[in-house]
């Protein structure tokens, strides 16, 4: 069976900031070690935007490793699918549910904000599907607290350099997935 919702909300910060910010993978493991304390790509086809990537997540209290196909759709589109359990012999939620998520920056119509639009797309056997509202608010309550803290970073280099300055992700020295579409779509930003 399947479980569909989706999550939107405002994100004070300017699209180019929000989509560097999701793109820095290397703030992931320091930044959001209370949600993720491993993040490890496995496979990248050159010139792909797919990645296979092996992650561990805190969800509902548990920890759970996880290889799943991550996807960037530039400008502003990441996808995550296949997702297994990693090591597979260890007992994981996902041996019985497969997750897939469909996240969408959007510009604010009216402001310098970002709109976050995740559709979340559950497969789960019948027998879990009276949990599927407990599930859905684990999952978006992650979400939620795991934006909290990319807001707190956007806000201290916000301080540091001006609000939608993403100079320092430009810079060479500076590691990013997928950089070479980001320069091409917020090279220009400011
Ligand atoms: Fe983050």
């Amino acid at each position: 069976m399947n479980y569909k919702f989706t999550l939107t909300y405002e994100l004070d910060a300017p699209i180019a900031i929000a989509v560097a910010a999701y793109l820095d993978s290397e703030h992931y493991i320091f930044l959001h070690s209370a949600y993720t304390d491993k993040y490890e790509v496995l496979h990248h086809e050159h010139h792909s935007r797919v990645i296979t990537v092996r992650q561990t997540w805190k969800l509902l209290g548990i920890s759970m490793g996880q290889v799943y196909t991550c996807e960037y759709v530039p400008p502003a589109q990441f996808k995550n699918y296949n997702v297994k359990p990693s090591p597979w012999y260890i007992p994981s939620i996902h041996h019985l549910i497969s997750v897939s998520t469909d996240l969408k920056y959007l510009p604010h119509p009216e402001k310098d904000t970002t709109i976050s639009i995740l559709d979340v797309d559950i497969k789960l056997p019948f027998w879990l599907y009276p949990l599927r509202h407990w599930l859905q608010k684990g999952i978006e309550k992650l979400k939620i607290e795991k934006d909290e803290e990319d807001i707190e970073m956007i806000y201290r280099r916000e301080k540091l350099f001006g609000r939608g300055n993403n100079s320092v992700y430009l810079a060479d020295h500076q590691f990013m997935l997928y950089k070479d579409d980001y320069v091409k779509y917020y090279g220009n930003s400011k």
